[in-house]
């Protein structure tokens, strides 16, 4: 696949009381185009990821909304929408019409605003991620993951203490990222002595409501036309159950595992060529999953490797969430999956500055959309 990342821009996630959604997405699409050194006349389409501005914000349409506010005037521009796998489907769309030949140049934005209202009103919007029954019968996105720990908890004999570590490695790397929703750093006994949101899952094991922006370009570099130092080598989609009652397995969320292999496959490279990877920790047992059905490691092998530090800043092996993950670095949900994407180009090209993860060339991204019924996974490799 010949799709480069030529330009990124991100803005600062967190509670941003005072900036509109249209000043974040003019700081974020700036940024990406003065990274890659073009203008908006050089952008062929304008992809937006987003999940809640209807329900939140009683704004739909917003590809014209985005593409007169940005002065990208009359080129094509709309929304795709995956639940909190949103920002990673703009992509894998945004490859797709460039292989199609039709675009030369595609911006990806992803964008969310959640905090300027109601935490139950947000949980509830979040919840129109998974079934009918699941909203009628009351349950959360931290009450599903509470359900898929307590199975992994059972099964695999996971305590709440490497829940926590989960936490504590993914603050310490937002620590170091000046967008990062939180710097507080964290010890075990503070995520375990947090208040219980939906047993056993603490405050300090969910990810925060979030605003915040991401935008990247990229671009089709068939025909001889220059490379950029990041390639995307893989992009791939799959879907399961939307409700967690009708999975087979409560230990595996079996979309991982598809959009995984296949992107190994289209890769041509093992889960063990992976130097960095951004993962979807929007609770803390969803990157132990994550790490176990990427193939990272054995099932019931992540959360003691993860303890030992084999995927904080420093291991040799394989460093996870250096942004901070959701759980540190927030989680304004359909920026999220773009972010992973600004991430890991700043990995692989060597600007990532206190976290860089040394001599990292080829970097994982794994999106997931609801409590698993849609997934993405993008390689992406450094030249
Ligand atoms: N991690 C760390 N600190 C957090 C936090 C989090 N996830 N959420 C809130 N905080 C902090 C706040 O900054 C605040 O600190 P302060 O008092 O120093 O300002 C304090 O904890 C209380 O925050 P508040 O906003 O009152 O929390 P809340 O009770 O309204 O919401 C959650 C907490 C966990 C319920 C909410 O963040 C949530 O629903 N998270 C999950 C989001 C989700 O489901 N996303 C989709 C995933 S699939």
């Amino acid at each position: 696949m010949n799709i480069s990342v030529t330009g990124i821009g991100i803005t600062k996630f967190g509670e941003l009381w005072g900036v509109s959604p249209r000043s974040m997405a003019h700081e974020a699409c700036e940024a990406a185009l003065v990274d890659a050194g073009l203008d908006p006349s050089d952008i062929d389409c304008l992809i937006i990821a987003n999940m809640l501005s209807g329900m939140l914000g009683a704004q739909e349409h917003l590809g014209a909304f985005f593409s007169e506010e940005l002065d990208f005037f009359h080129i094509p521009s709309y929304k795709v929408e995956g639940a909190c796998a949103s920002g990673g489907l703009a992509v894998h769309t945004a490859i797709n019409s460039l292989l199609g030949g039709e675009y030369t140049r595609v911006m990806v934005l992803g964008i969310e605003k959640m905090t300027d209202h109601k935490p139950e009103l947000v949980s509830s919007a979040l919840m129109g991620a998974g079934t009918n029954e699941e909203r009628l019968s009351g349950l959360t996105f931290p009450g599903a993951y509470a359900i898929l720990a307590k199975a992994h908890m059972e099964r695999y004999k996971t305590t709440e203490e490497q829940l926590a570590s989960v936490a504590v490695k993914n603050h310490y790397h937002a620590s170091l990222n000046p967008k990062a929703q939180f710097h507080s750093l964290l010890t075990v006994e503070k995520v375990m002595h947090s208040a219980c949101v939906a047993d056993p899952l603490r405050l300090l094991d969910c990810s925060p409501i979030s605003d915040g922006a991401a935008a990247v370009i990229l671009q089709n570099t068939e025909n001889g036309k220059r490379k950029t130092e990041v390639q995307i080598i893989a992009s791939q989609v799959a879907t399961d159950t939307l409700g967690v009652a009708q999975r087979k397995s409560l230990t595996t969320l079996k979309a991982t595992e598809v959009a995984a292999q296949k992107a190994y496959r289209q890769a041509h490279i093992l889960p063990k060529d992976i130097q960095v990877a951004e993962v979807h920790d929007c609770f803390t047992i969803a990157e132990i999953l994550a790490m176990e059905d990427l193939g990272f490691f054995e099932k019931g092998k992540a959360a003691p490797a993860l303890v030992r530090g084999e995927t904080t800043l420093g291991s040799k092996q394989l460093v996870v969430n250096t942004s901070g993950g959701l759980k540190g670095c927030g989680h304004p949900v359909g920026a999220t999956g773009v972010k992973q994407i600004v991430e890991i180009t700043q990995q692989l090209r060597g600007s990532a500055g206190k976290r860089q993860v040394n001599g990292a060339r080829i970097g994982l991204t794994h999106n997931v959309g609801g409590s698993g019924g849609t997934c993405v996974v993008h390689i992406l490799k450094g030249i």
